[in-house]
């Protein structure tokens, strides 16, 4: 850290935060996606953003999940190298059947086995859009306890429950909605402050 006389924080490297962002729907037209790739335009200073696709990750299987990373296969490796150098990670999901769908739970479990998993004690940011009333509530309490077992951080509040997703995005795919859009910064940036605190 630098401080300038006085003690004033100044512009440090180290303060910059590099976010992996991860939608939990492989469809082209998602919602998800759509508010994932809206993230970038509302992040705090000094914060890096990079999505990351579960769209080429096979079904797991822990004969696969060979703790010698180089043996895993390669849409694997990837997925985890990428995670492991990230600060923390932002997950943008629909619920499917009142819970996490099977594609994203899928990448979590890739990315959970073996001393160096990528996902172990990462701060995280999850939040949610759903063509429903409720916006992903159910999905957002059913990870839980996948972070209890992952001892992950995540940041709890605000919550980001964006429900009726189809009124919120204009027809070029940007999010419309300006109390949505506040409460993504303040999502983001609360997430900043953990992954800084904690460092
Ligand atoms: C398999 C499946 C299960 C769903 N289950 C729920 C659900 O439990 N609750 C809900 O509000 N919407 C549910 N939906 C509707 C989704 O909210 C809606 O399809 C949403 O647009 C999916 O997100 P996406 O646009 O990012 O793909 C379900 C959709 C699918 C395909």
């Amino acid at each position: 850290m630098f401080f300038a006389p006085g003690g004033v924080k100044i512009g440090m490297m180290s303060d910059m935060v590099h976010l992996v962002g991860i939608s939990g729907s492989l469809r082209k037209e998602s919602y998800n996606t759509k508010l994932l790739h809206q993230l970038s335009t509302l992040l705090p200073n000094d914060t890096a953003f990079e999505i990351l696709s579960i769209a080429s990750l096979p079904l797991y299987n822990a004969d696969l999940d060979i703790p010698a990373s180089e043996e895993r296969p390669a849409s694997v490796k990837h997925f985890r190298e990428v995670l492991a150098k990230a600060d923390g990670v932002v997950l943008v999901s629909p619920e499917y059947n009142y819970s996490i769908p099977g594609g994203l739970k899928n990448a979590i479990d890739w990315a959970s086995r073996g001393d160096d998993a990528p996902l172990l004690r990462k701060p995280v940011a999850l939040m949610g859009a759903t063509l429903g009333h409720w916006g992903t509530v159910r999905m957002q309490q059913a990870f839980l306890p996948v972070f209890q077992y992952l001892d992950m951080k995540p940041v709890h509040k605000p919550e980001v429950l964006v429900a009726q997703a189809n009124t919120k995005f204009d027809e070029k795919g940007n999010l419309n909605d300006e109390a949505t859009k506040e409460i993504l910064r303040k999502k983001l940036l609360a997430l900043r402050e953990m992954i800084i605190k904690t460092r």
